[in-house]
């Protein structure tokens, strides 16, 4: 499968967001819909992105009890999104029951990918706020375990963890990497960070990047920069 970029498009709403992708007249983005822009404008808004031709990453980080989750699966499946995802720490029980909602009745389904530990966590806040005392990349590589154990097709973690996690569960286990910025950009509340082209030589898959682009003077520019360091 070939990396690609994925545009974190936190967007407030519908002619935001539509704006945005106006400006990218060649290369179409594969798009990331948040809660942020699904919770404003609704299922609606990702028919309408996928109709421009683009690919669609719906994170909505479903958490919460299996039946609940499965029927919510059941619900997005039908969207037509390449990617949804959910937490991992909702169990394997949760997973399963997830990934047998998200089948469509054709047999397909979006990809499902299960996020570890939230880039924005830090050793420190995961061992006060959540009371887990361990390393930090442990942690992640043990809930991609439990994630590859239900099946799903693989993570959200930070690129710095990439690689740990292709050595453990395989190369074909997707790694899908938020927390990344330019050298000298700004980190804002992202905590495992690190550049496009850092991430690739660890392996990421794809990664995930808002506002160094949506807030980059020049937005298409910003992209292609890291279209041409993380792909090429
Ligand atoms: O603007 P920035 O590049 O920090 O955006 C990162 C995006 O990835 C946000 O939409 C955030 O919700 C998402 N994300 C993340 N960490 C995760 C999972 C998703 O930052 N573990």
């Amino acid at each position: 499968m070939g990396k690609d970029v994925i545009i974190a498009c936190d967007f407030a709403g519908k002619e935001e967001v539509l704006s945005f992708l106006d400006k990218f007249t060649g290369r179409k983005p594969y798009v990331k819909i948040g809660m942020e822009l699904f919770y404003a404008a609704g299922p609606e808004i990702v028919k309408e992105i996928k109709a421009r031709g683009h690919k669609i990453f719906l994170d909505l980080k479903l958490h919460d009890i299996p039946n609940t989750v499965k029927k919510a699966m059941h619900v997005l499946s039908s969207l037509d999104v390449d990617m949804c995802n959910l937490h991992a720490s909702g169990t394997v029980a949760m997973m399963e029951a997830a990934l047998e909602g998200l089948v469509r009745p054709d047999g397909t389904r979006p990809l499902l990918i299960a996020v570890t530990q939230l880039t924005s966590t830090s050793q420190e806040r995961m061992e006060s706020d959540l009371l887990i005392e361990k390393p930090l990349d442990q942690v992640v590589l043990h809930y991609a375990s439990c994630a590859k154990k239900a099946g799903l097709d693989g993570v959200v973690c930070s690129p710095l963890e990439a690689g740990t996690v292709h050595e453990n569960l395989g190369g074909d286990f997707l790694t899908v990497t938020p927390g990344v910025r330019f050298a000298n950009g700004d980190i804002g509340d992202q905590v495992r960070v690190t550049t496009p082209a850092r991430a690739k030589e660890i392996g990421s898959d794809y990664i995930v990047v808002g506002r160094p682009i949506t807030a980059a003077a020049d937005p298409v520019a910003a992209y292609m920069r890291c279209v041409n360091e993380f792909c090429d």
